[in-house]
């Protein structure tokens, strides 16, 4: 082991040899100048002694001067270095200490921090002892970080490296040499407690996060990441985002990667990743480049949200609004439709009746009549649809009808089909019309069988259910509440994609033009919505198809149902009528049928006309027939002002497309209705029925429209 640092002067301040030549001479000096006590061999030997320890006290000196700070350039450095030097014993006494370690500590002088045992500079004392381990085992300890106690009893963070050293008794003595990091350490502790939380929000961020290099691989990816696109982290650190990319977003990833370095400010965009299973992740991609202080570029941090949810909701969206774009379509022909079959129906039927029983034209009138009732059966269809049919809502036990109408279900799906039911006992009512009910069951049940030729399971259910919030996000067009939940699955073909897509337009068949309409499910869909409910589809090829039904829950009051039996008889009469209707061939059909069955018909084309005819006077009429929809002053407007006028006045509406505000004005006033296209029978039997009503059904009250 080599000094390094100098020896300071002795520990009373006067050199020892000094003293030690100093008593070695006294005993040689009595000798001499008392020459009574010694004799001279004495004087001799005792001069001899001194001598020769002055010899060696000096010799020591000497060579101890050769390493104290007696060359003032090495005191100057001991001194001057800007860290903490200082010398100790093993036991703690510190030997020496310079004036930049006095200062570190806050000492007033260096002989105060001398007089300090070195253990108690420690905030732990037990941190001596460890690097005093370190250095007995190793001889030194360098960088040992720990918390010194200053004079004011505040705390720094000090480092620093010790070694040891033999003094010139060969007593082991430290040397060691300390320096401040407290800035520096709380800083570096500001720094990796910034690192963690970012490292902790990068890690538990519910988005997906990754830094990728400028060429594109990834050199960081968070959990969230991982998860959406199927891949173990490991894997994804060793791929480039390229490999991620859906094959038709690759080039514009490919062209930003390669232009990155001369953009500026982020770069935003909805891009497809590809998962691990090959599907693709829609997600909004934010990127942005992070740059090395000399503005080269270090990496992308990169912020991918998943849009899936987004793009499945717009989808839908896209789908209701198709649906509703095509049912007003449906309603708007079907309207127009409506009064042209009228009137081949109305016109063959006239024709028919002047026919004699055994004439063959009859047959040929037949065929017309049949051809318009199919007709007007589809117009039906596609008005209930397109949610413009008049409809006649009740409370209804679901359980009941559903079970009501097991036996047509069985007989409709013959014998290779199973029926498996599954009904909930004691359910909510719900608000819809029973017959509709019916034929949206009755379609399901239809499909189900066409879809499972080889033969299989039709499952039937009912439930009550709560639909929440995050039902309602998921479902477009579902409203929160109980429901009741109508299930009707069956084990066929189940359908892709494409055909799933597509199944609520009205016309869509994938059975060929003589099996199927396509306008089946269209049916249900509109029933369904009328009735302020929903409907909800999953089907996979070769695995079945479900259909799910939900119909908001009454709680409270559940009546019974019954459906009225129409009377098809012909009645006729003579009371005078007044009859409004814009379409020529509707009115001049009407005005046909009616007065064939004997009643004194005025028609009109429109309110104005008939209202004009009614004030030139002469004109009683018993009943009113109009149509509700009429160019200028509507139908019911019209028989509002009347009644108004001509309190016991019967009315009888037309409409081929029920609007409900309407109909709930019509019902109140006790106005009758008439659905086109009718039949010569229908009219009849509706114009007798309004004519012969009880007064008291008639309500003088205006209405609210
Ligand atoms: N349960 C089912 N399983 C498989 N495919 C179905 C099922 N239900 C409907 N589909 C598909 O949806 C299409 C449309 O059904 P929709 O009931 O509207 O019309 P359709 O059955 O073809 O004709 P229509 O009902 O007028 O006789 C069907 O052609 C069929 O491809
Ligand atoms: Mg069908």
């Amino acid at each position: 082991m080599t000094r390094r640092f100098p020896l300071p002067p002795s520990r009373a301040g006067i050199p020892a040899c000094v003293w030690f030549t100093g008593l070695a001479l006294i005993p040689a000096l009595v000798s001499t100048v008392w020459p009574p006590v010694s004799p001279l061999p004495v004087q001799v030997t005792t001069w001899a002694l001194a001598i020769g320890i002055a010899a060696f006290t000096g010799n020591r000196w000497l060579k101890g001067q050769l390493s104290c700070p007696a060359d003032p350039r090495v005191r100057d450095l001991f001194e001057g270095v800007p860290i903490g030097l200082y010398r100790s014993t093993p036991e703690g006494q510190i030997l020496d200490a310079n004036r930049n370690l006095v200062e570190l500590l806050g000492y007033p002088n260096r002989g105060t921090l001398l007089a300090t045992a070195a253990m108690r500079l420690y905030a732990d004392p037990a941190d001596r002892e460890r690097w005093k381990a370190v250095v007995r085992e190793k001889g030194e300890v360098r960088a040992f970080e720990a918390r010194m106690r200053r004079h004011s009893g505040g705390v720094i963070w000090a480092r620093q490296s010790v070694r040891a050293v033999l003094d010139a008794e060969g007593r082991i003595e430290y040397e060691g040499a300390i320096e401040d990091i407290t800035e520096r350490t709380s800083a570096e502790r500001a720094l990796r407690v910034s690192e963690e939380r970012y490292g902790a929000a990068f890690e538990q961020a519910a988005i997906g996060l990754a830094e990728v290099s400028p060429a594109g691989r990834f050199l960081r990816v968070n959990r969230y990441l991982c998860e959406r696109l199927g891949y173990a982290e490991a894997e994804l650190l060793q791929m480039t985002v390229i490999e991620v990319t859906h094959p038709e977003d690759v080039s514009a990833t490919q062209d930003y990667l390669d232009r990155a370095g001369e953009t500026s400010g982020p770069y935003r965009r909805e891009k497809r990743y590809l998962k691990k299973d090959g599907t693709p992740l829609w997600s909004l991609m934010t990127t942005s480049l992070v740059r090395t202080p000399d503005g080269g570029p270090a990496f992308f941090i990169t912020v991918i949200e998943d849009l899936s949810e987004r793009k499945r909701l717009e989808a839908q969206l896209l789908h209701a609004q198709k649906l509703e774009a095509v049912g007003q379509l449906a309603g708007g022909v079907a309207h127009d439709f409506s009064n042209l079959i009228g009137a081949i129906q109305g016109y063959a039927q006239l024709v028919e009746r002047t026919l004699a029983p055994e004439d063959p034209r009859r047959a040929d009138i037949g065929e017309i009549r049949k051809a318009g009732q199919r007709a007007a059966g589809l117009i039906h269809q596609l008005l209930t649809f397109a949610r413009r049919q008049e409809t006649q809502p009740q409370l209804v036990d679901v359980n009941g009808l559903v079970t009501n109408l097991g036996r047509l279900v069985t007989r409709v799906l013959g014998s290779d089909i199973k029926v498996s039911w599954g009904l909930t006992e004691d359910l909510p009512a719900i608000k819809v019309d029973p017959g509709q009910f019916e034929q949206v069951i009755l379609n399901l049940a239809i499909n189900a069988r066409d879809a499972m030729p080889e033969g299989g399971t039709l499952g039937i259910e009912t439930s009550l259910v709560q639909v929440d919030q995050s039902h309602v996000n998921r479902q477009r067009g579902s409203r929160p509440g109980p429901h009741v939940m109508v299930t009707v699955s069956d084990t066929g073909t189940g359908m892709p994609r494409e055909v799933l897509d597509r199944i609520f337009e009205p016309f869509f068949t994938t059975k060929g033009p003589d099996r199927g309409t396509g306008l089946g499910l269209a049916i249900c869909y509109g029933i369904v919505k009328q009735a302020g409910g929903n409907i909800w589809v999953y089907s996979e090829p070769g695995h079945g198809t479900t259909f799910r039904l939900y119909f908001p829950a009454v709680l409270e009051g559940a009546g019974a149902l019954s459906l009225p039996e129409s009377d098809p008889a012909l009645p006729g009469g003579t009371e005078r009528l007044l009859l409004v209707e814009d379409d020529p061939q509707m009115r001049a059909l009407a005005l046909r049928v009616l007065s064939d069955c004997g009643y004194d018909v005025t028609a009109a084309p429109d309110a104005e006309t008939a209202m004009a005819e009614l004030a030139s006077g002469g004109l009683d009429p018993a009943l009113l027939v109009t149509d509700l929809i009429l160019p200028g002053v509507t139908g019911l407007q019209m028989a509002q002002a009347l009644r108004a006028e001509k309190p016991g006045l019967r009315v009888l509406c037309m409409t081929g497309q029920a609007d409900r505000v309407s109909s709930s004005s019509r019902r109140q006033q006790g106005f009758g209705l008439i659905e086109k296209p009718f039949t010569a029978q229908t009219l009849a039997q509706a114009v007798r029925d309004a004519l012969d009503q009880q007064p008291s059904a008639i309500s003088d009250q205006p209405s609210a429209n």
